[in-house]
C-alpha cells in the first residue's frame, strides 16, 4: 500500500523502527519500506490519504481472472500506480475513488525481520453498501462478516480474496479514508514480541490486546506519527467456504475482551 504524509520521512524513520522495515528513497522521491512480506510505500501528500492498496496475486493466471472480471463488469481498467509490479498490473477505483492495483510480486522480501505480512486493509466510508457490491459484485470478494444496525444497515463488513477471514474491510464512518491497515503476526506469543518492541520505544498500545468477534483475530493497535490506526493481529480465521454471518452493533462484536471503539 502506498500511504500520503505531509513529513514522509518522519513516517519513513517510524515504519523502519518500529515495524522492523527496511527504509530507501526511491527515484519517484517514495520511500519504500520492506520487511518479511509486508511493503509500504509512503509519498508526499495529505495526512492519512490512501495513495493506493495493492493485492499480490499469485499467479498470472489468478491475475489475468480479475482483470476478466473487471473488464466483464464494465469497470474501468487503469494503468498501475505502483512501481512495485511489473507492466502486466492494473488498477481500478472504488466507489470512494480508492486506487486499488493488483498484479504479481516482482521480488522477495527480506527473510530477517520480526513476522508480521500486510495482511489486510480496513476502509472507512460513508456508503458500506456500495463499497460491499464493488468488492464481490465487481471484484469477485466474498463477504465473511457484517455487522447491521437495528434498521439493517451495514455498519462493517469483511471480505476475503483467499481463505483467510478478510483481506480488505470497511466501517461506515462520517469520514471516508482508511480505517487501518494490518499486519498478521500469527500466533500470540508474536505479538507479545511486538508489544515488547512497542514498550521499548515508549510507544502505547492504544487499544487491546483484545479478539475481535468478525475474523476471532487476536489484535493491538498503534498509531503513527500521523495517527493512521495500525493494527498488528494474530489466529484470524480460515474461511473454506460458509455463508456470511450477521455481528449485533455494540463493543462486544468488535472486542470479545472488553472495550470496543465503534467507528462513528
Ligand atoms: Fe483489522
Amino acid at each position: 500500500m502506498q500511504i500520503q504524509s505531509a513529513d514522509p520521512a518522519a513516517m519513513a524513520n517510524f515504519y523502519a523502527d518500529t515495524l522492523d522495515m527496511s527504509s530507501r528513497r526511491l527515484d519517484s522521491g517514495d520511500w519504500l519500506l520492506e520487511g518479511p512480506q509486508r511493503r509500504v510505500l509512503v509519498t508526499s501528500g495529505a495526512d492519512r490519504a490512501l495513495g493506493f492498496a495493492a493485492f499480490a496475486c499469485r499467479d498470472p493466471h489468478g491475475l489475468a481472472a480479475i482483470r476478466a472480471r473487471v473488464t466483464a463488469e464494465s469497470a474501468e481498467i487503469l494503468p498501475s500506480p505502483s512501481p512495485l509490479f511489473g507492466s502486466d498490473a492494473f488498477a481500478v477505483k472504488d466507489p470512494d475513488g480508492n486506487c486499488i492495483v493488483f498484479g504479481l510480486g516482482q521480488s522477495e522480501t527480506p527473510r530477517k525481520g520480526v513476522r508480521g505480512p500486510l495482511q489486510h486493509l480496513t476502509l472507512a466510508t460513508r456508503d458500506p453498501e456500495a463499497i460491499e457490491r464493488f468488492y464481490v459484485g465487481t471484484l469477485g470478494f466474498a463477504t465473511s462478516d457484517y455487522v447491521r444496525d437495528e434498521t439493517g444497515r451495514i455498519m462493517a463488513c469483511w471480505m476475503r480474496s483467499n481463505h483467510e477471514h478478510h483481506t480488505l474491510a470497511c466501517f461506515r464512518k462520517s469520514v471516508p479514508g482508511i480505517d487501518h491497515h494490518s499486519y498478521e503476526a500469527g500466533d500470540w506469543s508474536v505479538i507479545k514480541d511486538w508489544c515488547d518492541r512497542m514498550g521499548d520505544r515508549r510507544i502505547p498500545i492504544m487499544w487491546g490486546p483484545g479478539r475481535h468477534g468478525p475474523g476471532n483475530n487476536l489484535f493491538i493497535f498503534i498509531e503513527d506519527p500521523d495517527r493512521n490506526w495500525i493494527e498488528i493481529s494474530a489466529e484470524l480465521e480460515v474461511v473454506h467456504d460458509r455463508a456470511a454471518q450477521v455481528w449485533p452493533h455494540e463493543e462486544h462484536t468488535v472486542n470479545l475482551w472488553g472495550r470496543g471503539i465503534l467507528r462513528q
